[in-house]
């Protein structure tokens, strides 16, 4: 774990809750927020995830790291859910939507439930959630609001659900950040490139792939999840005040060259023709 860049009560008195806290980029999020002087509630589906890290956190900070459980597909617990953060804690200043994953598969393979399932995770529960943390506490107090998505300007091949939800994510970010701008509301995204996470670990070789693919990163190694929660922190906090609407690549550069993803040549390549003028034959 490195240290972090940023001074000790930049956030102090600021409520945050980020999904996925409790585990990967969003628990090294809820690590630095927390560090930051923020009052930190991490949210995902499983309590075995969030829990301990809730605990863990509170333990290696020496100050309360909330645990909630939520999943961000469930419309109804995201109202009740959303209450009880501000019966408990006042407001929400920080929302770090960072809950979701997919899995891999070749486009014309992803069934119309595994679709879906994406969408809902990582399209419309990042919505629903901003949503109603906007309209109860957001909408009346300011805000900031860090969308995590991926790397979706060129093709993704083997994600074409997850990339649909993130590039729409970006979409709404810049027409929420429009919309709410003067409500003090700022909303960004940060695309993380390939980071040394747990999230690697839902994938079939999902170490060695990273290990492979790092040659494929200008700065030929993967990101830190802390690394990525510096960034998240620098968008959520005052250091990121004049800037809404944006995303923020974190990425080593991977976005700017190299292959993302091997695609087999055909057996034969086509020749190389170059064009002459009918005057040149
Ligand atoms: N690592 C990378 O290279 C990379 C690259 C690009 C984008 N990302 C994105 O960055 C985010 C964090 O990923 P990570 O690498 O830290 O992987 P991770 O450890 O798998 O984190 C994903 C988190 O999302 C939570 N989650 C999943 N579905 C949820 C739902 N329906 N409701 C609430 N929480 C949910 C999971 O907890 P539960 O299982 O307990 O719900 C988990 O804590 C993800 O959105 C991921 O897709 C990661």
């Amino acid at each position: 774990m490195s240290a972090s860049p940023f001074r000790d009560d930049l956030l102090s008195g600021r409520v945050a809750l980020v999904t996925g806290g409790g585990t990967g980029i969003g628990l090294a999020t809820a690590r630095e927020l927390a560090r930051q002087g923020a009052t930190v509630v991490i949210a995902s589906r499983k309590a075995e995830n969030v829990l301990p890290a809730a605990a863990g956190l509170s333990a290696e900070l020496g100050r309360p790291v909330h645990g909630l459980v939520l999943d961000i597909r469930d419309r109804e617990r995201i109202a009740a859910a959303v209450g009880e953060l501000l019966e408990t804690h006042g407001g929400i200043d920080i929302l770090v939507n960072n809950g979701g994953g997919q899995y891999l598969s070749s486009a014309e393979q992803i069934s119309a439930r595994g679709w879906d399932a994406v969408i809902a995770t990582n399209l419309t529960g990042t919505w629903e959630l901003t949503r109603e943390v906007a309209r109860r506490s957001m909408l009346a107090r300011g805000g900031s609001v860090v969308n995590v998505t991926m790397l979706t300007a060129r093709g993704f091949p083997g994600m074409a659900h997850s990339v649909a939800a993130r590039a729409g994510v970006e979409g709404l970010t810049r027409t929420l950040a429009v919309e709410w701008a003067t409500a003090g509301i700022r909303v960004n995204c940060v695309a993380p490139g390939i980071i040394a996470s747990s999230g690697l670990n839902n994938y079939p070789a999902g170490l060695s792939l990273g290990r492979q693919m790092q040659s494929t990163i200008p700065m030929k190694r993967l990101g830190s999840c802390e690394e990525t929660a510096w960034a998240i922190a620098f968008l959520a906090g005052p250091v990121g005040s004049y800037i809404t609407g944006q995303t923020l690549t974190v990425d080593g550069g991977r976005s700017l060259w190299g292959d993302g993803w091997p695609i087999p040549d055909p057996e034969e390549l086509p020749e190389v023709v170059l064009p002459k003028n009918p005057w040149e034959e």
